[in-house]
C-alpha cells in the first residue's frame, strides 16, 4: 500500500499542495517550524480522521481560511481516493467519490503506524492513551469493532448523563445497562483475543531496540473482572456517590511489565521510549501479518532522539517496507537525520509550507 498522490488546501501551514509519492522511503527535511509533522499529520489524519497531536480539527485549519482539505489517492490491492473537507460548518469525508456512511467500509482504505514523540504517553500517560492504541489497533483489523465501540460510548454517555440528574429515572438506567453489557462484552472479548497476538510480537521488538535488555510482557488489566452485568449492578451504591459509570471497558487498561516491574512505576526514560517505539513496531508488524502488505510508516523526529544502537532496530522493519513496496516518510532536519538508514531515500526539502524534491 502506498500514497501516490497527497493533496492539501488550507491545512496547517499548507495553501495548497499537490504532490506525488512513490513507494520508499521518504525523507522529510527541513528546518524547524517548516510544515514537516504538518505532513505526517495530514496523511495520518486521513487514515484515522484524527490528529496524532491530540487536537482537534479547527486546530487544522490554516489561521484565517474557513476549513481544511485533505485529500489523496492510495495505490494497494485496489485504488482509492480519499477527500476530506472539514469546517466549522460542514464535514464531508468521501471514498472514491462516495460518501461515506459507515465508517468500517472506510477505515481499510489507508492504514499507517505513526511514530512520534507524542508516543511516550503510551507508557507514561494515563489508561486512556493505552486504550486508543488498542481500539486504534482492532478498529485497523476487525471491519465491525469501531461501531461495536461507537454504540458502547454512546450507552455509557447516556448512562452518565442519567446518573447526573436528582430524580434518576431507574427503568431507563436499566435499559442502558443491558446496552453497555451487551456491547461491552463484545469489546472485552476482542481485546482479549487480541492481546496474545499481539504480546510476541512487541516483546520481539522491545528485545530488538534494547539489545535484549529486559523481557517486555503485556498484560489486559481489565475493569470487569468476571461478569459484567453484576459488576455494573454491584457498583450502582458508588455511582451515585460519583454520578458515572465506574465499570466497564471504557476504564481497561494495559499493564506494560518490564522483567515482571510495572515500566511506568520503575522504568529508566530511555526503557520507556524504548518500549513505546516497540509498541509502535509491533503496530505495524501486527498490521503486515494481517493484512499481507505493511502499513505506511509515519516516524517523525524519533530518529534523533535514539542512539544508532536502538536505531539500527528499525532496520528490519524499514527493509521489510521496501522489499513490499511500502512506503516510509520520515522527519528530519539536516542535521540529525540518521544517515545509515538512507540507502535508496527520496529527499524532499520542506520550507514555510511547501515542498520540492531535493
Ligand atoms: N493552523 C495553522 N495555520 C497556519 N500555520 C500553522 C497552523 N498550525 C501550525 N502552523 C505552523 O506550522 C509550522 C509548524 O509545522 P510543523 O509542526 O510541521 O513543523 P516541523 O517542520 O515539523 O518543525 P520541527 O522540526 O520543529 O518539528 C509552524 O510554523 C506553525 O506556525
Ligand atoms: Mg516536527
Amino acid at each position: 500500500m502506498h500514497l501516490s498522490h497527497l493533496r492539501l488546501r488550507d491545512f496547517r501551514n499548507y495553501a495548497r499542495l499537490d504532490v506525488d509519492f512513490t513507494p520508499g522511503f521518504h525523507l522529510l527535511l527541513g528546518d524547524n517550524a517548516q510544515g514537516k509533522t504538518n505532513i505526517l499529520e495530514a496523511i495520518y489524519l486521513m487514515a484515522t480522521l484524527r490528529s496524532f497531536r491530540g487536537v482537534g480539527s479547527a486546530q487544522m485549519i490554516r489561521h484565517g481560511a474557513k476549513g481544511y482539505f485533505v485529500g489523496g489517492n492510495v495505490l494497494g490491492r485496489g485504488d482509492h481516493e480519499i477527500k476530506m473537507f472539514w469546517s466549522a460548518s460542514e464535514r464531508k469525508l468521501s471514498l472514491n467519490n462516495q460518501p461515506v456512511k459507515k465508517l468500517a467500509d472506510y477505515f481499510g482504505a489507508l492504514r499507517t503506524v505513526v511514530f512520534c514523540t507524542e508516543d511516550l504517553q503510551l507508557v507514561k500517560g494515563a489508561a486512556r492513551s493505552r486504550r486508543r492504541f488498542l481500539d486504534l489497533l482492532l478498529a485497523q483489523t476487525n471491519p465491525v469493532y469501531l461501531s461495536l465501540l461507537q454504540r458502547y460510548m454512546r450507552a455509557v454517555r447516556a448512562r452518565n448523563a442519567l446518573l447526573k440528574q436528582r430524580s434518576g429515572d431507574e427503568a431507563a438506567l436499566d435499559s442502558f445497562s443491558a446496552e453497555m453489557v451487551k456491547l461491552g462484552n463484545e469489546i472485552i472479548s476482542a481485546r482479549r483475543e487480541l492481546i496474545p497476538k499481539f504480546s510476541p510480537l512487541a516483546r520481539l521488538a522491545y528485545r530488538r531496540i534494547s539489545n535484549d535488555a529486559e523481557e517486555l510482557r503485556i498484560e489486559y488489566a481489565p475493569s470487569v473482572k468476571n461478569d459484567f452485568a453484576v459488576e455494573l449492578a454491584q457498583s450502582r451504591g458508588r455511582e451515585r456517590t460519583y454520578r458515572s459509570t465506574l465499570v466497564g471497558p471504557h476504564r481497561d487498561d494495559l499493564q506494560l511489565l518490564l522483567n515482571e516491574k510495572s515500566a511506568s512505576q520503575f522504568g529508566s526514560e530511555g526503557q520507556k521510549r524504548s518500549l513505546a517505539i516497540a509498541l509502535k513496531m509491533a503496530q505495524a508488524e501486527f498490521l503486515a501479518g494481517i493484512h499481507g502488505s505493511p502499513p505506511i510508516l509515519l516516524i517523525d523526529d524519533v530518529m534523533g532522539e535514539l542512539d544508532l544502537k536502538r536505531r539500527s532496530g528499525f532496520l528490519p522493519l524499514l527493509e521489510a517496507a521496501r522489499k513490499t513496496s511500502g512506503q516510509v516518510f520520515m522527519t528530519a532536519t539536516e542535521e540529525n537525520w540518521p544517515r545509515e538508514l538512507g540507502k535508496d531515500l527520496q529527499k524532499w526539502n520542506v520550507q514555510s509550507g511547501t515542498l520540492a524534491r531535493a
